[in-house]
């Protein structure tokens, strides 16, 4: 019997994959709750695509375990595992209609026709292809392809599904609504997902939580606002959303705050850094935290540097900073603020310092 808190939850229990003396994924140990949408977010290389196959059942793993619902899988053969798969190219058979594509899961499981025909037409309504039931995936839009290939994926109502990559061939616009598509259809079924990306914005907007990768490692994981708010390193604060970054030696700490000089001053922030122990650090300050002008007052800190540029993106209008000969801040124009400064003006700016986190 399964515990409690592991009740279709996936664990993963040091599961490493090595091809020769290369490490394509360090051990690594999590737990996916039942019903929880994952993100695997990391740049090309960093070992995303090695770990959902792993869970998948088509990569077998080097070392660990992997266990579902209490019960080793670690191998168990792709087939018995029953999860459902969606992947960039996730070829469709060009010569069946996409209802007789989606029926296909079901054939194979010989489920009666009567309930095949119904489990197929409720599924196309939800992902709103019904209309599109007897054309040929050529007659599709690369976007209506890819909503069939997620039709013919719950149609079998798999209690997983994991995705590479999935919305990677459709362009921003058409991206973006499928997001919000699988974020529903996520709510509606309470499947659990495990989703590839390596789009930041995109985990951000779909997932329960994110495990950033690195060079074959999960760096942090956690829930979209807690990576944000408190990255524990460098490389998740820059990778997710935009980070300004003043480096330095920690000077002291003491319990949740740190200080850190830098070649710029000594400032304070909260110490998120996963490694306590080094002094190596960084001082991680949002673009949104920054505003123009000295610092106002003991709970504040700030720098002076030569403004370089101004940057125009519709909603906004960012303001681009160097201090010394390689640092270089980003904030964003507060239009309460007053009048932008001129390119080439030395411009003060100041940060709340409850706003800072230090990382390493
Ligand atoms: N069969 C293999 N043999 C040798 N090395 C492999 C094999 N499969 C993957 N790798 C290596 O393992 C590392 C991780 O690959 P993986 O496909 O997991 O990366 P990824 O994070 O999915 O990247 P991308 O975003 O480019 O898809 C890469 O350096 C890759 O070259
Ligand atoms: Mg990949």
């Amino acid at each position: 019997m399964a515990a409690a808190s592991q009740q279709g939850a996936l664990v993963l229990e040091g599961l490493s994959k090595r091809y020769g003396t290369f490490t394509a994924l360090e051990p690594t140990s999590l737990t996916i709750e039942d019903g929880e949408f994952l993100t695997l977010l990391g740049p090309s290389g960093s070992g995303k695509t090695t770990l959902l196959q792993m869970i998948s059942g088509l990569t077998d793993p080097s070392e660990g375990r992997l266990i579902f619902n209490g019960e080793d899988w670690t191998h168990r053969p792709v087939n018995a595992r029953g999860m459902g798969l969606v992947f960039q190219h996730y070829a469709l058979f060009p010569h069946m209609t996409v209802a007789e594509n989606v029926a296909f899961p079901l054939e194979m499981r010989k489920l009666p026709s009567a309930e095949m025909k119904t489990r197929v037409e409720e599924t196309l309504r939800k992902v709103q292809l019904d209309q599109f039931a007897h054309r040929f995936p050529k007659e599709l839009s690369g976007g209506q392809q890819q909503r069939v290939a997620l039709a013919r994926c719950l149609v079998f109502r798999p209690k997983v599904i994991l995705m590479d990559e999935p919305l990677g061939a459709l362009d921003k616009a058409l991206r973006e609504h499928m997001q919000l598509e699988i974020r529903r259809l996520h709510k509606e079924y309470g499947t659990t997902i495990i989703y590839v990306t390596h789009d930041q914005e995109e985990a951000l907007v779909m997932s329960d939580r994110i495990c950033v990768m690195n060079h074959a490692r999960v760096e942090q994981i956690g829930a979209p606002s807690q990576i944000y708010g408190n990255p524990e390193t460098l490389f998740a604060a820059t990778f997710i959303g935009h980070s300004n970054v003043l480096s330095g030696e920690k000077v002291s700490s003491d319990g949740d705050v740190a200080t850190i000089r830098t070649p710029f001053g000594t400032f304070s922030g909260k110490h998120t850094a996963r490694d306590r122990s080094a002094t190596d650090v960084s001082l991680i300050i949002r673009p949104e935290q920054m505003r123009l002008g000295s610092a106002p007052g003991d709970a504040f800190d700030g720098v002076t540097g030569r403004l370089t540029d101004l940057i125009y993106v519709g909603a906004e209008t960012r303001l681009l900073l160097t201090l010394g000969s390689d640092t270089s801040l980003t904030l964003r124009h507060d239009p309460s603020a007053g009048d932008l400064p001129s390119i080439g003006d030395e411009v003060a700016v100041h940060w709340p310092k409850t706003a800072a986190r230090i990382v390493t």
